[in-house]
């Protein structure tokens, strides 16, 4: 396993969205969508590559028979653990492992499902996540994460933030293996707003999740000047996401 990465996350579980029964949520309207394109996870056995902390994955187990939720993050999944606890789910299981070390075990569920995970990344990932059930539903990233402060703070370490785009990779290597998919585009106008602490943190993770060396110094000096009257910081972004099934 990745230690180094499976850090990262574990970093972000802490301050990561976590499941909310919201009915007009960006997941809800994502499910909803997966609905419109004929899908039901009633009764289904569903796998969740990247699970997190089960935004989805609560989500699907409330109708589905059996979830297997799995990442590489152990701190993502406490949490999802702890919120199926509390609302009484019983239907998940978890599995602390990568997905490419992941033990199908011959086994091949009715959907599988990859939700903004860089899990699902490599040729032998996506062979993988596509031999893993009979439909599959991915969303992921589409090239925009329009965020001025993101820019800001990567240009200040001599470098240019750009947006991840798994949803091209897929498409792209959905065509050359000639599998028809559905496609519906998705764009989330996001606003957050954290303490300076918690700013500084999530900008810190960002630059060291691509590898940068954070200035602490740098960033202080960025957000210093969009503190609100609150001493917060207000982050907008523009995000837009391709949602894939086939
Ligand atoms: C942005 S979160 C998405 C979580 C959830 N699917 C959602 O839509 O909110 C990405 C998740 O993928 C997990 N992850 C990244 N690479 C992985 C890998 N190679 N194997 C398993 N999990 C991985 C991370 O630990 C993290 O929990």
């Amino acid at each position: 396993m990745n230690n180094k990465k499976t850090n990262k996350w574990d970093e972000k579980a802490k301050n990561y969205a976590r499941y909310s029964p919201c009915k007009n949520s960006f997941e809800a309207n994502v499910l909803e969508a997966v609905k419109k394109m004929g899908i039901s996870f009633e009764d289904k056995t569903i796998l969740d590559v990247g699970c997190g902390t089960g935004v989805y994955t609560i989500r699907v187990a409330k109708v589905a028979k059996s979830v297997d939720g799995l990442d590489f993050s152990q701190n993502m999944l406490q949490i999802l653990r702890d919120d199926a606890l509390d609302l009484g789910i019983e239907n998940i299981k978890t599995h602390h492992t990568t997905w490419s070390d992941f033990d199908m075990k011959n086994r091949i569920y009715d959907i599988a499902l990859c939700t903004m995970s860089p899990a699902v990344k490599s040729e032998k990932e996506l062979e993988k996540f596509h031999s893993s059930a009979s439909i599959k539903i991915y969303l992921g990233w589409a090239g925009v994460r329009d965020n001025t402060i993101l820019d800001d703070l990567f240009l200040a370490h001599n470098s240019v933030y750009t947006p991840p785009n798994g949803a091209k990779r897929v498409k792209k290597w959905l065509q050359t293996e000639d599998i028809k998919y559905q496609l519906e585009n998705f764009e989330e106008l996001k606003i957050k707003i954290r303490s300076f602490k918690e700013a500084v943190e999530n900008y810190t993770w960002h630059l060291n999740v691509r590898g940068l060396e954070p200035d602490t110094k740098k960033i202080k000096k960025i957000l210093e000047s969009l503190r609100d009257e609150d001493g917060n910081i207000r982050e907008q972004t523009i995000n837009k996401m391709d949602l894939i099934v086939w």
